[in-house]
């Protein structure tokens, strides 16, 4: 098995130019990049934390099941994402070992990386997602 690597952590927020501000003004990070996708109906804004990302993800939509999920905390760790080299691979290998998945067939994640889904039933909870990054 490869070496695993953590790719990002995602934190649903409630104001997400405030809370980038406040991970650039005052802890020291960086801004990489922010986008909206349109199909998880979030923005995001990735921030730089060397080897992983803190990713920042703000609903389009006040009914979206994200903005539930987040309730009336600020913010709330949504999930944490894994890298593999081939998402196909280990998706096919986690299916083979019984674990329950969301997402049958890799999709179009944040920032051109391919991404799915693990059941949270299936992993002690906490919404799990394998990310296999685009070139870039
Ligand atoms: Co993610």
């Amino acid at each position: 098995m490869a070496e695993r690597t953590l790719d990002h952590v995602a934190l649903v927020v409630a104001d997400l130019e405030a809370t980038a501000r406040w991970y650039v003004e005052a802890l020291g990070f960086r801004e990489a990049y922010r986008e909206t996708v349109a199909e998880q109906g979030v923005r995001i804004v990735g921030i730089d934390a060397g080897s992983a990302v803190i990713e920042l993800l703000e609903p389009l939509s006040k009914d979206s099941p994200i903005e539930r999920f987040r309730g009336d905390a600020k913010s709330r760790l949504h999930h944490i994402a894994y890298r593999v080299d081939d998402i196909a691979v280990e998706l096919a290998r986690l299916k083979a070992s019984g674990l329950r998945l969301i997402d049958e067939t890799p999709r179009k994640g944040a920032h051109g990386n391919t991404i799915a889904f693990l059941h949270p039933k299936s992993t002690g909870g906490v919404l799990t997602e394998l990310c296999e990054r685009s070139e870039r």
